[in-house]
């Protein structure tokens, strides 16, 4: 009988062990950039002291560009305007400066009402890094009622007969825009269907992920920027770039985008195959020649003027980010190539070349990024989004390290 009950426990205990992800896998961490986490968290928490200083009430920082030394703001429309109040409390989590939640609270204000806002695909980005991170850290029936109802918001855009959420309009009213970032959005529509049990939201996030998955990466998984489909029979009708150097060319944040949203789509979804193609993005984007020592990724990985090109940071930290997601789930030879790619645009990033002074970069923690070039517009600026997907990063390699799921 007590050997049964062994061979159980055994039985048992080897299932969990097996079907558990990995976290538990040991990683070849860097002590120093370990110790240095605390202290990078305490600066960035200085860094958005001095934003905060400098934020006119009803507006969101959006970048410093420092060729004109200018602090640009937008209103709460603009799509990033999640990220501040998603870095304050990424940085509240770790410091316990009252003074970030305090603005948290009045900024998440100021963004509420975006819950209604129908006009745009960037919803999941606007509202679930910022009021998904307060529903993590402090749950209330009115932060998951404004989560539920931006989902509903976002899945008014899904067209079924193309099977994507829309990004852009068009002059053409029968095109049906839709760019590789848009991937990003569909956290919010699972974490709508997980609180709700109304499966319309994961329905929606899945097509929208399956059928870019067919129609926006190229032989080489890079990705296109932009797949305009014909809005009544789904048919393509043009692959193309908005924000990249060219057509076929690779735009670093894109492939950035593409990784990090197949990474979070396998994890709410478990299927195999978003899995598989987060590898693949992964591989692209880590093997290509043009990819820096450093792990900072060109603007474009075929920008014509490498090795003279601008960096971008941003494209960097969202792709650590994106990998310390992926070795969880990844086999082992593969999990340490990315958790060791990320460890090292971390550490590139977490350096004076790409984090400003105190004081300095209008408050933004990390310089160097690029918006989009070829409208001449954010070109080598302190940005929101790198700073808030560098926090996620520093916070993801600690809890790694932790062995925290
Ligand atoms: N369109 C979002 C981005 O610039 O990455």
């Amino acid at each position: 009988m007590r050997a049964f009950s062994f061979s159980v426990f055994l039985v048992f205990f080897l299932m969990v062990a097996c079907t558990s992800e990995s976290t538990a896998q040991q990683f070849p961490y860097n002590k120093q950039l370990l110790k240095s986490i605390p202290v990078a968290f305490a600066k960035g928490a200085a860094q958005y002291r001095v934003m905060m200083r400098e934020l006119p009430s009803d507006k969101f920082p959006k970048n410093y560009n420092p060729a004109f030394k200018k602090f640009e703001t937008s209103n709460s429309g603009w799509w990033c305007s999640g990220f501040y109040p998603g870095s304050l409390l990424y940085l509240y989590e770790q410091t316990k400066d009252k003074s970030l939640l305090i603005e948290t609270q009045r900024i998440l204000k100021v963004l509420e009402k975006e819950q209604y806002n129908t006009s745009t695909h960037d919803l999941g980005f606007m509202m679930y890094c910022s009021f998904g991170n307060l529903q993590r850290m402090f749950p209330s029936d009115d932060t998951k009622s404004i989560l539920l109802k931006s989902a509903a918001s976002l899945s008014t855009r899904f067209n079924p007969a193309v099977g994507c959420i829309k990004s852009w309009n068009s002059k053409d009213s029968s095109d049906f825009i839709v760019i590789i970032d848009n991937m990003m959005n569909l956290e919010l529509l699972f974490y709508a269907t997980k609180v709700s049990g109304d499966s319309s939201f994961y329905k929606i996030a899945t097509t929208h992920a399956n059928t870019t998955m067919k129609h926006h990466f190229r032989d080489d998984n890079s990705s296109y920027h932009v797949v305009n489909y014909d809005k009544n029979t789904g048919a393509v009708r043009e692959r193309k770039t908005a924000q990249g150097y060219a057509d076929g060319s690779a735009w670093a944040r894109g492939q950035a985008w593409g990784l990090y949203g197949y990474t979070m789509t396998y994890r709410e979804t478990k299927d195999p195959v978003y899995l598989q193609m987060a590898e693949k993005i992964a591989d692209y984007v880590l093997d290509h020649k043009n990819l820096p020592e450093d792990g900072i990724p060109y603007w474009d990985y075929n920008a014509p003027d490498i090795p003279h090109a601008f960096r971008d940071a941003s494209a960097g930290a969202i792709i650590a980010a994106g990998l310390l997601e992926l070795c969880k789930y990844t086999g082992k030879e593969q999990a340490n190539k990315y958790f060791l790619a990320a460890d090292k645009i971390l550490r590139s990033l977490s350096t004076a070349n790409y984090t400003a002074a105190p004081g300095t970069n209008g408050g933004f923690i990390i310089e160097h990024s690029v918006g989009h070039l070829p409208a001449k517009s954010e070109i080598n600026v302190g940005i929101t989004y790198a700073d808030y997907y560098y926090i996620e990063a520093l916070k993801r390699y600690k809890e790694l390290a932790k062995g925290k799921k």
